[in-house]
């Protein structure tokens, strides 16, 4: 065995479906997840029911996350269509503003300009947006922080045209960054029949060949590696209305190790994506006596079976992988060991409590 260390890592995109979706998962089925996966923080989503768009229903989340979370977690605050004024009061509470502008999974929709305009005047310039920006709704939104000369961060980005759009913002200086997920880099649309109509469904979609091997070739672009953990049911994403999302809590370091052995990045490409940089972007507080001990060699085969994430499945069944998370130490206290989790629901740390 060789044992490297990583130091903790952190996923800036996370759906913990909680409150209100806790059938799927909740913080703390997902935070045993990201354990597993060597995550230490994760930056939890705003898509929840009701959305986390005003004190009451932030204040929801808080509670579960107090109660439940084994790792360490920081909340996105939603933009809704009449709340820029509220959502602003509350940015000292939540990691950054989360905003869609396409259609993906439940309510939250940002559809009309004026609207859109508001939250970017409004949330104050420190602390980021985070955005679902697909195609022409990433180059108005590009335009629009410009205009204020505000940082903005691109969420799960897929296409050729978006990553060379986000390049040529950041030749021109502006405070623009993205993050890429890796069922974007390791899968295409040519995947899709294989892991079945309904499971495949994601958003953004699972793009061409040439748009994975645009991603690959902009790697320098690319600030973050996130997973978008989106865990839906097998009942649902087998259902005649299939939910987009796919888990990837687990399998990312896996994925992206794998990778490293191969020689497409090296650790440091790794480190820089999935712990510097969503640190820096997001302003995180250091996690003292935190790392990941990975067994550089093991090798493993995927099971949905066998995740920690309540969804059970994955869209890389059976794939196999090089490098396991052997050890996670959180705060100097081991949480994680040799597939079972040790932290204890509600020992995990709100990082944007006041
Ligand atoms: C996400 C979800 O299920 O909450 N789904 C997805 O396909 N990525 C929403 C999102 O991040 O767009
Ligand atoms: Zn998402």
């Amino acid at each position: 065995m060789s044992l490297l260390r990583l130091p903790g890592l952190i996923d800036p995109h996370v759906h913990l479906r909680e409150p209100g979706g806790t059938h799927k998962e909740d913080f703390d089925t997902g935070t045993a997840a990201a354990l597993a996966g060597g995550f230490t923080a994760i930056l939890a989503m705003p898509n929840t029911q009701p959305p986390l768009t005003d004190a009451a229903s932030l204040g929801l989340a808080k509670q579960a996350g107090r109660s439940k979370a084994r790792c360490d977690y920081a909340l996105f605050l939603g933009a809704g269509s009449e709340n820029a004024r509220a959502a602003a009061e509350l940015a000292g509470q939540a990691c950054g503003l989360k905003m869609y502008l396409d259609q993906t999974y439940g309510p939250l929709r940002l559809d009309d300009l004026a609207s859109l305009q508001a939250h970017v005047r409004h949330w104050p310039a420190h602390r980021p947006i985070a955005a679902h920006a697909e195609g022409r709704s990433l180059a108005a939104l590009i335009l629009l922080a410009a205009l204020r000369g505000r940082p903005l961060h691109v969420c799960h980005v897929s296409l050729r045209e978006e990553i060379l759009l986000i390049r040529a913002a950041k030749e021109r200086g502006m405070p623009v960054t993205c993050e890429v997920t890796p069922h974007h880099l390791f899968l295409s649309e040519r995947d899709a029949s294989a892991i079945g109509p309904g499971r495949s469904e994601v958003r953004p979609r699972l793009a061409t060949v040439e748009d994975v091997e645009a991603l690959w070739d902009n790697l320098d672009v690319i600030d973050c590696f996130a997973t978008d953990h989106a865990p839906h049911t097998l009942e649902e994403k087998d259902s005649t209305t299939p939910p987009p999302g796919f888990p990837g809590l687990e399998t990312a370091l896996g994925l992206l190790w794998t990778a490293v052995r191969r020689g497409r990045l090296t650790a440091d490409d790794l480190i820089l994506r999935m712990h510097t940089n969503p640190r820096r972007i997001y302003g995180l507080p250091e996690q003292p006596e935190t790392f990941v001990e990975l067994d550089d060699e093991a090798e493993w085969e995927v099971r949905g079976t066998e995740l920690h994430s309540r969804c059970g499945w994955t869209p890389f069944e059976g794939r196999r992988l090089s490098g396991r998370v052997r050890s996670v130490v959180l705060r100097g206290r081991e949480v994680f060991c040799d597939g079972r989790v040790l932290a204890e629901p509600g020992s995990g740390r709100d990082m944007m409590a006041s």
